[in-house]
């Protein structure tokens, strides 16, 4: 067995006394696609909370390349190489495309150089629209945000997401709102950015998920139920069962 990029232990977290998520076990090698499915409130949000650290686990440990990441602060995580995005759209509405890229990869410098002079500032520009060239977005990069296509608008915040040029990046409902079209797009540009790092993604698009994975875990009720291959998940019976009455549905 290869050695893993990550690897999480008995993780779990609660809000008060609930708890979202509970005793998940995992390891993920690298340069692998893993899609997360479950239910609404099933924790998978929360789970990826806890890879990027916005939210410290409340168990368990999380190890990134053999370091213990247990209790180290988010902006860490975004500097050894764990990037996301979030299931809501989040960008700068009134920035440009390319502005929206270069704040980010600036936040990212500004604790070692705050005053950056040509160079650097150069420097930024071509990290930005690697990003957005990466994403598809290069002819879009002077426009406000706020006017892009809701699915040009999820692939600008995955551009941001790149800018750390991260080994692990977390894609949180990347087609979350989209229609056939733009969800075709987003699997195009997913399987680019899967030959050059480790992706896992939440989704509740199932014919997506099966086409795309290698891997596929299932939460429910904050717990893993399933991990396993595509074929695996597929012909596996509590993961039908779970999924059974799904407005989302199980096709
Ligand atoms: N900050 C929080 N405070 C309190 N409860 C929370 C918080 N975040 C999540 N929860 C609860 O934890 C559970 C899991 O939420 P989570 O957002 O992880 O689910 P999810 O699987 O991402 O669902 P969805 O498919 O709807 O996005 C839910 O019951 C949710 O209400
Ligand atoms: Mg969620």
């Amino acid at each position: 067995m290869s050695e893993a990029l990550l690897s999480v232990e008995n993780v779990g977290r609660s809000f008060g006394g609930f708890k979202a998520l509970e005793g998940v076990t995992a390891r993920f090698e690298p340069n692998k696609v893993t899609a997360v499915i479950g239910p609404n409130g099933a924790g998978k949000s929360t789970f990826f909370n806890v890879l990027s650290g916005v939210l410290p686990p409340s168990t368990g440990r999380i190890a990134f390349k053999g370091m213990d990441l247990t209790g180290t602060p988010q902006h860490r995580f975004a500097h050894l190489g764990i990037a996301r995005s979030y299931q809501i759209t989040n960008i700068f509405p009134l920035l440009s495309v390319h502005e929206n890229v270069r704040v980010a990869a600036q936040a990212r410098r500004s604790r070692y150089n705050i005053w950056t002079h040509r160079d650097r500032l150069q420097d930024l520009h071509h990290k930005a629209d690697a990003a957005l060239e990466a994403v598809g977005l290069q002819g879009q990069r002077d426009i406000t945000a706020k006017f892009l296509a809701h699915g040009q608008q999820r692939a600008l915040e995955i551009a941001v997401a790149l800018v750390a040029d991260p080994e692990l990046l977390l894609l949180d409902e990347p087609t979350a709102g989209m229609g056939p079209e733009e969800t075709k797009d987003m699997v195009a540009l997913i399987e680019r950015l899967a030959a050059q790092r480790t992706i896992l993604l939440v989704e509740h698009k199932m014919k997506m998920i099966l086409g795309l994975s290698d891997r596929i875990l299932v939460l429910h009720h904050g717990r893993l139920i399933a991990d396993g291959s595509p074929q695996h998940i597929q012909a596996d019976p509590e993961v039908r069962r779970v999924y059974l009455g799904q407005s989302h549905g199980y096709a």
